[in-house]
């Protein structure tokens, strides 16, 4: 059978790249880029930066972007393309919104589905004029203001996408805002703010809740930044090497930013034998190596409040749940509704139609796994269009001898271009 074995470097974290390129362009000069992601979304991103006047080049495997400083963004001549990226939408809106530039964004039909109003409330509340497709949805039009009003923002739903294009919008406005996050998202905004010597405070409110004060406007200076490699990636040869019998792998240069590696907590506690070992510090972010081997693993219950720091990794943690003995329980997943697909019925549908009893209760999954592998005939997988299923039901398909046969795997570039060449390299029989 199929085995797991070997090393590989990850691809570029793709939040730190689509913020790499951001905040490059938002800098007062010329700003080198490596280990850039260079996938769909993210090249949406920056394709967008082209047209709002950015000069970007491509070197070899290096990228520079030639920032304009804040408020440098010039009127675009066409609407801005986001294919199915909802970060690219969601930060480009709040980088656009406090530029004297009228803006039109569309998307794909997936991301022509997803909430941009979400967002748009912070930003009309402090002036921007938008206009939305059914008061919600893409295509919409902002006429950016530079003199959008600095103020206080309340988010009582988590998001990192949504913090993030309010910290965006700020930095080109005169005075404070003030972000109270009532769940903690992932911080790689703050992250590359402290690297890039950008003045603003976080203060700890309590457990789970925090404060960003920004006083703008602000003056970015260049510096190079390295993109760390993304451990939503990795997360899918990780099940792998875990599930699949003999496997044994190391995994290079991955971010290890606590608001991401949660899935590796709970792997942990599923029995997984995973060890992590941090290597350096790259452009704010810890990086390191992650060795796993093949492990028999136990269901176990994923509380809620995890969730913002699991977002991305239910699919692949799914799989893994298939493979575990017991019953796991995944709960308060709501926001899996919004993502490139409503993951609950994708992650629901496909493991089901293997044959394994999944129920998906309104906002909680439980799985019922097994640690001995069942025969099955060929079944035939839908991604909806969504790259992380497409990728998790390949990991499993390894299992059952490529039994499963993915309907569309041509999505899987939107995060992970390189993800066939990299599971090939490390498959062995
Ligand atoms: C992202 C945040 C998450 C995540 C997405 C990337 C980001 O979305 O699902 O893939 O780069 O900020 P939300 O913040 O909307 O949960």
């Amino acid at each position: 059978m199929l085995k797991l074995k070997g090393s590989i470097k990850i691809s570029g974290d793709k939040s730190i790249s689509h913020r790499a390129l951001i905040f490059a362009s938002l800098s007062t000069g010329k700003v080198k880029i490596s280990n850039l992601l260079e996938s769909d979304d993210v090249m949406r991103t920056l394709n967008i930066l082209k047209e709002l006047g950015i000069k970007i080049v491509k070197e070899k495997t290096q990228w520079t972007v030639y920032g304009n400083g804040t408020g440098g963004y010039l009127q675009p001549s066409q609407v801005l393309d986001c294919g199915n990226s909802g970060t690219t939408s969601r930060l480009m809106m709040g980088a656009v919104s406090s530029n004297p530039i009228n803006c039109t964004f569309i998307g794909d039909n997936s991301l022509s589905k997803r909430s941009m109003s979400r967002l748009s409330i912070f930003l009309e509340k402090m002036g921007a004029e938008i206009k939305l497709t059914k008061k919600d949805f893409l295509p919409l039009h902002i006429n950016g203001d530079i003199n959008l009003i600095p103020m206080e923002h309340v988010m009582q739903k988590a998001s990192a996408q949504v913090k993030s294009a309010i910290i965006l919008a700020a930095l080109n406005l005169r005075g404070k805002t003030r972000i109270i996050e009532k769940r903690n998202t992932r911080d790689h905004t703050e992250r590359l703010m402290r690297y890039l010597k950008i003045n603003f405070k976080k203060k700890i409110l309590s457990k789970s809740s925090t404060s960003i004060e920004l006083n703008g406007p602000y003056e970015i200076k260049p510096r190079d930044i390295i993109v760390a490699s993304d451990p939503s990636s990795a997360a899918f040869f990780i099940v792998g090497a875990l599930i699949i019998p003999k496997s044994m792998i190391t995994l290079k240069n991955i971010a290890l930013n606590k608001s991401r590696t949660a899935f590796i907590d709970v792997l942990k506690k599923m029995g997984g034998k995973i060890k992590v070992k941090k290597t350096k510090t790259i452009s704010g972010e810890d990086v390191g190596n992650i060795q796993v081997s093949y492990s028999l693993l136990n269901a176990i219950e994923v509380k809620a409040s995890s969730s913002p720091y699991l977002i991305d990794e239910y699919p692949i943690l799914s799989i893994a749940a298939s493979q575990a003995k017991g019953v796991t329980v995944m709960k308060g997943l709501s926001e899996l509704r919004h993502k490139e697909s409503d993951r609950i019925k994708s992650i629901t549908k496909n493991l089901s139609k293997i044959g394994f009893k999944v129920i998906s209760k309104k906002d909680d999954i439980s799985i019922k796994g097994s640690n001995e592998l069942q025969v099955i005939d060929q079944k035939k997988i839908k991604t909806y269009g969504d790259h992380r299923i497409a990728m998790s039901f390949a990991i499993l398909s390894l299992l059952y001898k490529n039994k499963l046969i993915i309907d569309d795997e041509s999505c899987i570039s939107i995060s992970y271009p390189d993800f066939k060449k990299h599971l090939k390299k490390l498959s062995t029989h």
